[in-house]
């Protein structure tokens, strides 16, 4: 046999081989009930697909096959639904076996603690002391004027400066939460804190393989460092109180360390940490990637911009320069949270919730955010649609992007409320051009990768 027969049997084995594999992984998921779909390579499943193509991936399968596909994702099989009504069957279904099911690689960087890896009753506990921290009268009370304080103060000098909003809303973002939960100002620590959690943070979408140079494995020497870091200004903390009795000027972490010890939601310090991180986590990229891509929207849509203005110099034209936002101010923004639900829908921000069944599940069963039902013209930027006066979209049955059921996102109010303060004071202070160029993704999560840079100058 010559080179090129050896080179042909070769490539021939090779091919046999890979159709093999192939096959035997898709006979393995060949369960009776299961819906239509592929399962890709052994172990690796057609993780690189999803992450190359993202919601095209998605689309195909879902063109290919249905609302209902099955597909292995991430370390795991899963099955995709994009249909409004078995989503919120899912999600309003905990109790029959529909438990989260969030990937290995999340579950290990968030932590074991993590709201959304807990079920049963440490969910129960966990999510009362997390709504009893964020919940919208701690914010009216508590929370709104240091959100207040702290916008106004980070965007005090943007005058003529090209401003990378990606960067700054990140930072801001994670410095914003840092500062609720620990009062942690910009600084030493802060700074140390920084790189680790945006090293946890990136190895989130990733495959669960923790060998040297992955961004697993640099994601959990972070998480390493931010458990450390964490535990130090607890016990910092615990070290410096005089007195066990709350006070107004308490922080989230002394409302958790001060918990009674009769309370059922007294927390050991790994749990507390975890919700830290839970909390850092779910409020980071809503609020960065949400700001920007409404600043985005808002910029290219000129007369959405004008309504959102004069909405907000309304709110100003009672108050002086050093007058902070109150609650009444901030319920009478109706437009600019049009605004931010527009654009977390028509981004999808948050593209999807995953669960695992813990028995077999029985479903009947689009992109529920582009439904064009209740959406109609879906793909356009509308804000006005969410001040229809004869329907109220968010008591809608199909409205989900907060979640739905026994997970609705607790942190809801607050996240609004963070991005309606931001908007006041930039669409007060300043107007904006885009420098140009910048690209944005919307896969494995919306972001602008190489940043978004604006011209900023005073209004
Ligand atoms: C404004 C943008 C936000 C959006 C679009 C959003 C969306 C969601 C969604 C869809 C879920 C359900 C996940 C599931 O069912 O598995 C969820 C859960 C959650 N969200 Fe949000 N969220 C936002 C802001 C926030 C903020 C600012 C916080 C906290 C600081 C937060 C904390 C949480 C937590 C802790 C959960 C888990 C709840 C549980 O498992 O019981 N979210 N969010």
């Amino acid at each position: 046999m010559g080179v090129l027969g050896v080179l042909f049997l070769v490539l021939f084995l090779l091919f046999s081989f890979c159709a093999a594999l192939l096959k035997w992984n898709e006979v393995r998921y060949r369960k009776k009930g299961l819906p239509p779909g592929t399962m890709g390579w052994p172990i690796f499943g057609e993780t690189s697909e999803f992450r190359k193509h993202g919601p095209n991936f998605m689309k195909t399968q879902k063109a290919r096959y249905g609302s209902l596909f099955k597909t292995h994702i991430l370390g795991s099989p899963v099955i995709v639904s994009m249909d409004a009504e078995v989503n919120r069957y899912i999600l309003m279904n905990e109790a029959k076996g529909l438990v989260p099911g969030y990937p290995k690689s999340m579950v290990n960087l968030l932590g074991q603690w993590n709201l959304a890896a807990v079920t049963g009753s440490p969910h129960k506990t966990l999510r009362g002391a997390m709504l009893g921290l964020i919940n919208p009268s701690m914010i009216r009370l508590h929370l709104l004027v240091k959100v207040d304080e702290f916008m106004r103060s980070h965007i005090s000098d943007w005058n003529d400066k090209t401003i990378d909003l990606r960067q700054k809303t990140k930072d801001m973002a994670l410095l914003s939460i840092l500062k609720h939960i620990a009062g942690l100002d910009k600084g030493p620590i802060s700074e140390a804190f920084k790189p680790e959690y945006y090293k946890m943070v990136r190895a989130t979408i990733s495959l669960p393989l923790d060998l040297p140079g992955t961004s697993y494995s640099k994601g959990l020497q972070g998480r390493k460092k931010v458990v450390s870091i964490l535990k130090r200004v607890i016990e910092e903390r615990r070290a410096s109180y005089r007195s066990a009795y709350c006070s107004d000027d308490d922080d989230i972490l002394d409302t958790l360390l001060k918990t009674d010890k009769d309370s059922k939601f007294l927390m050991s310090d790994e749990q507390i940490v975890d919700l830290i991180i839970t909390l850092l986590y779910s409020g980071y990229e809503t609020f960065s990637t949400t700001t920007m891509m409404a600043i985005k929207y808002l910029h290219d849509h000129p007369h959405d911009l004008e309504q959102v203005r004069r909405e907000h110099l309304k709110i100003r034209e009672g108050k002086g320069p050093q007058d902070a936002i109150d609650w009444e101010d901030y319920l009478s923004m109706k437009f600019t949270r049009a605004v931010i639900y527009e654009t977390l829908r028509i981004e999808s921000i948050v593209n999807g919730v995953m669960r695992k069944t813990t028995q077999d599940v029985e479903l009947k069963g689009g992109e529920t955010n582009f439904d064009t039902f209740m959406y109609p013209d879906c793909f356009t930027f509308n804000p006005r649609r969410w001040l229809q006066e004869h329907v109220n979209l968010e008591a809608q049955k199909s409205f989900m992007m907060f979640g739905a059921g026994t997970r609705l996102c607790p942190g809801k109010e607050l996240g609004v409320v963070e991005i309606s303060i931001f908007l006041h004071y930039f669409v007060t202070r300043y107007r904006w051009e885009e420098v140009g160029g910048d690209e944005i993704v919307k896969f494995p999560r919306v972001d602008a990768p190489n940043g978004l840079h604006v011209r900023v100058s005073n209004y």
